[in-house]
């Protein structure tokens, strides 16, 4: 049988942190090569890019190995034969949180995650939001009761980030380490 290429779908939605997306797909293309990564970003997102950095959404796309149109609802993603490693979302805003558990598709990155968790494929969010409502929050616990993985874009003190690459570098690290992909070095080891 034919070898299926390993992929990971990266989803992007318009919460505050577009530069994760930048630092994730960077890290992927620099440290796994061999790994296809296939991103989806919102309208949302397309804003905060805009917002938050210096790219446009061309040289987003060009980090990765396939991009999609958001209303592109026919795409690979969208079918659970497409088989991949899983799916992150970064950053993760409240109403992408919303759709995923309620299963309300109605955009690929939203059809790409509810794939994702019915085929029991691994799904981590970095759901950003500050302060967190009483909707977020149960959201956020019914995304973790349905199997995803949440894992906020939090900063870290104890491995002393000197620059805003660092503290992205440390989210990224935490993505990564869901799918075994991380370069290791900013975990907690303990006391010394
Ligand atoms: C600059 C900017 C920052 C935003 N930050 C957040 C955020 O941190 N968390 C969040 O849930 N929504 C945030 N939003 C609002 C979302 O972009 C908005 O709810 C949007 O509809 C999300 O749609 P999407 O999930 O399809 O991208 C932000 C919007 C803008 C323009």
């Amino acid at each position: 049988m034919k070898q299926q290429p390993a992929r990971l779908v990266v989803g992007m939605s318009g919460a505050s942190g577009a530069p994760l997306t930048v630092a994730l797909l960077r890290q992927l293309r620099d440290r796994h090569p061999e790994i296809e990564t296939h991103l989806i970003v919102t309208h949302g997102a397309a804003l905060t890019l805009a917002q938050e950095t210096d790219l446009s959404l061309e040289d987003l796309r060009a980090l990765a190995s396939v991009s999609y149109e958001n209303g592109d609802i026919g795409a690979a993603p969208a079918s659970g034969s497409f088989k991949t490693m899983g799916m992150i979302v970064v950053p993760c805003s409240m109403k992408t949180v919303a759709g995923i558990v309620s299963g309300y598709s109605d955009n690929l990155l939203l059809r790409a995650a509810d794939v994702t968790l019915k085929e029991r494929r691994k799904l981590a969010l970095a759901a950003r939001e500050s302060p967190l409502g009483t909707v977020h929050l149960r959201n956020l616990y019914e995304a973790s009761q349905l199997g995803a993985v949440v894992v906020p874009p939090v900063l870290a003190y104890y491995n002393h980030p000197f620059s805003l690459e660092d503290c992205a570098n440390h989210v990224v690290n935490r993505l990564l380490s869901q799918f075994d992909l991380d370069e290791g070095g900013y975990q907690w080891t303990g006391l010394e």
